[in-house]
């Protein structure tokens, strides 16, 4: 039974995946190698458990048992963690070096969860020393307020860890549905080719980002339009996952917009770093 887990990456989606654990009461421990990143995480997570308390959906006393279930590390302890979730940059060098490394310091009966939005699992799995141990929680951003978690399962994906991966995701509360390892798993083949053609349809002058998102907010009842759906993830993990889709799939209809690429080369990344197909506040 899984009691303790360690988040790798101190990132907006590690944050929200160690908060929603520890508020499930599982103890957590977030790992990052930055100070600052550690930090901002720290003040991410109690920003909004403040929110969720402020709105009924958490009681003060919890917001603290929360906190106090949490710890922050510069690496992995040797410790004695049940499951490992991953959730550094959607980088496929940085994730197989980590989650290799990581393997060689867990626990042997210890499950590795990848937060992967498009890597194949198989390719992660077998970098480690326990593939049949490895599968992937794909969370949703922003993880507090969204309902799903997409598990992947890959090739050597054995039946006891899909078992007890279920089992924390009923206890944190979410929802899961089930893809087989494909590039994009479900929510990511449907969601970014949208907004890759959405971002085509800035560059090529057709509407502007304010019209092109009232038309796909108000027209398909999205709750975002998918500029501002994009700027929330960040562009350059919209880019790194139309490249995945590309390269995988052999296919053009999933070439990256050159504006998409552009944005990111000028460092135009999204809401992290306040300027994105919107502009916003540092705070
Ligand atoms: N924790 C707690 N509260 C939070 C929060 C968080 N992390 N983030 C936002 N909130 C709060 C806001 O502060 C706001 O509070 P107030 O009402 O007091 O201002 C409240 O939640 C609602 O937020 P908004 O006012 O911005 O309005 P909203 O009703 O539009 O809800 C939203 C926000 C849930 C993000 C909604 O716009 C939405 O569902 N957007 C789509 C998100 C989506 O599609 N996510 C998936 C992206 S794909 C992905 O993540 C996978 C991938 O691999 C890329």
């Amino acid at each position: 039974m899984i009691k303790s887990i360690a988040v790798l990456g101190a990132g907006q989606m590690g944050s929200g995946i160690a908060q929603v654990c520890a508020q499930a009461g599982y103890q957590v421990t977030v790992i990052d190698i930055s100070e600052m990143q550690r930090e901002k995480a720290l003040v991410g997570i109690t920003k909004s458990l403040d929110k969720l308390v402020s709105k009924n959906v958490l009681r003060m006393e919890d917001q603290q048992a929360t906190l106090s279930r949490l710890a922050f590390a510069k690496t992995l302890p040797g410790g004695d963690f049940d499951l490992l979730i991953e959730a550094v940059t959607e980088n496929i060098t940085l994730k197989t070096k980590l989650l290799a490394e990581a393997s060689q310091i867990l626990r042997d009966d210890a499950i590795i969860a990848s937060n992967t939005s498009s890597i194949s699992l198989t390719q992660l799995a077998v970098c480690t020393n326990r593939p049949d141990k490895v599968i992937g929680m794909h969370f949703m951003n922003p993880v507090p307020l969204m309902q799903l978690v997409e598990v992947i399962l890959s090739l050597t994906t054995s039946d006891e860890t899909f078992a007890a991966t279920a089992d924390v995701i009923q206890a944190i509360g979410k929802t899961m549905v089930v893809s087989q390892d494909a590039p994009g798993f479900i929510v990511n083949r449907i969601l970014m080719p949208m907004i890759n053609e959405a971002v085509f349809t800035l560059y090529e002058g057709i509407a502007t980002a304010k019209d092109i998102d009232a038309a796909m907010k108000l027209g398909t009842n999205q709750p975002m339009g998918p500029l501002a759906l994009a700027d929330l993830i960040g562009l350059d993990t919209c880019l790194s996952i139309m490249t995945v889709l590309h390269d995988g799939f052999n296919d053009s209809k999933y070439r990256p917009c050159p504006l998409l690429k552009n944005y990111v080369a000028a460092g135009w990344l999204g809401r992290k770093s306040g300027r994105g197909f919107y502009h916003y506040d540092a705070s």
